[in-house]
């Protein structure tokens, strides 16, 4: 394992162990949900504080990019880094959350963790070096029909909420043309989980790079795909990924894509007819 790997994992299991123990907390807690939220937060904040605590011991002169506190630092080497992914799972105490935190130097990803401290899973990639599930090699699926797949998901909300009809009829097409559907909440989690082989694909739109970052290298490694909806690249901008095993992927793309254009389509149009300055038309 690469010293960067290694940091990565401290980093890790570190604000795993202090999620643990705020979840005992939380559980103790009898009180409104307004504080409840406040703690919740408060967790988010102080596990990547721990995070970049631990990766700053060790490389002082590393720039961020972490949910709770943005970007700091400059430089080619970047963390990437969601302290708490599944924090709605956590604060109801559902048990899939997990920490993501990826290293990208001159703008590829080098290598990559998502931690579940409830189960104490570690999922862990590096350029070249493949994706393991503690410490044993793991590969995507070999499942090769949508109709035997069972697919991972994640519902738009809050900006995302323009795609909300496009992502309907999505999920009406998936539901019809595959073994089942999953909405874990936790989303990179469920991309370490299509690496390991648990999920044969995956989509969702508007993620964030701290959520899909580690995922990403994991599922390549792992022998996955993943991209936007129109097979591009561009998916750390507009957080709209789907990803899977080679032929789930290519199948489930296939379906999904004529439901993204004539989403842009309608997005468009629309646009052409309410050209208000601050129209926040779907990308
Ligand atoms: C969320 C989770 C969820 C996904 C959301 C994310 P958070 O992250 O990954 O599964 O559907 O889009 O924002 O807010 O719990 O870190
Ligand atoms: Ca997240
Ligand atoms: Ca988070």
């Amino acid at each position: 394992m690469s010293a960067t790997l290694n940091i990565a994992v401290s980093a890790a299991r570190a604000a795993g162990s202090l999620i643990i123990r705020s979840l005992n907390q939380l559980d103790a807690l009898q009180v409104t949900t307004k504080s409840r939220n406040e703690f919740v937060t408060e967790v988010d904040r102080q596990a990547e504080v721990e995070i970049i605590r631990v990766i700053r011991k060790a490389y002082p002169d590393h720039a961020f990019l972490a949910e709770e506190s943005g970007e700091h630092g400059t430089g080619e080497s970047l963390w990437i880094i969601d302290p708490l992914d599944g924090t709605t799972n956590f604060l109801h105490g559902f048990p899939q959350f997990a920490v993501s935190i990826a290293l990208q130097i001159s703008g590829r990803l080098e290598c990559g963790v998502v931690y579940d401290p409830m189960r104490q899973e570690l999922f862990t990639a590096e350029r070249g070096g493949g994706a393991q599930l503690d410490g044993r090699r793991i590969r995507v699926s070999k499942r090769t029909s949508l109709e035997e797949a069972l697919i991972g998901t994640g519902f738009p909300y809050r900006a995302n909420l323009d795609w909300a009809e496009t992502y309907l009829a999505m999920l009406r097409d998936v539901m019809q043309n595959t073994a089942g559907l999953r909405r874990p909440g936790a989303a990179a989690l469920d991309l370490a989980y299509v690496a390991a082989g648990r999920l044969d694909g995956f989509w969702e739109f508007g993620l964030a790079p701290w959520d899909i970052a580690a995922g990403t290298l994991m599922i390549r490694e792992a022998g996955g795909r993943i991209s936007d909806f129109e097979g591009g690249d561009g998916f750390m901008q507009s957080g709209h990924v789907v990803g899977g095993n080679p032929k789930v992927y290519a199948q489930l793309s296939r379906l999904l894509a004529p439901h993204y254009a004539r989403g842009r389509q309608a997005a468009s149009a629309q646009r052409a007819t309410d050209p208000a300055p601050g129209n926040t038309a779907q990308k």
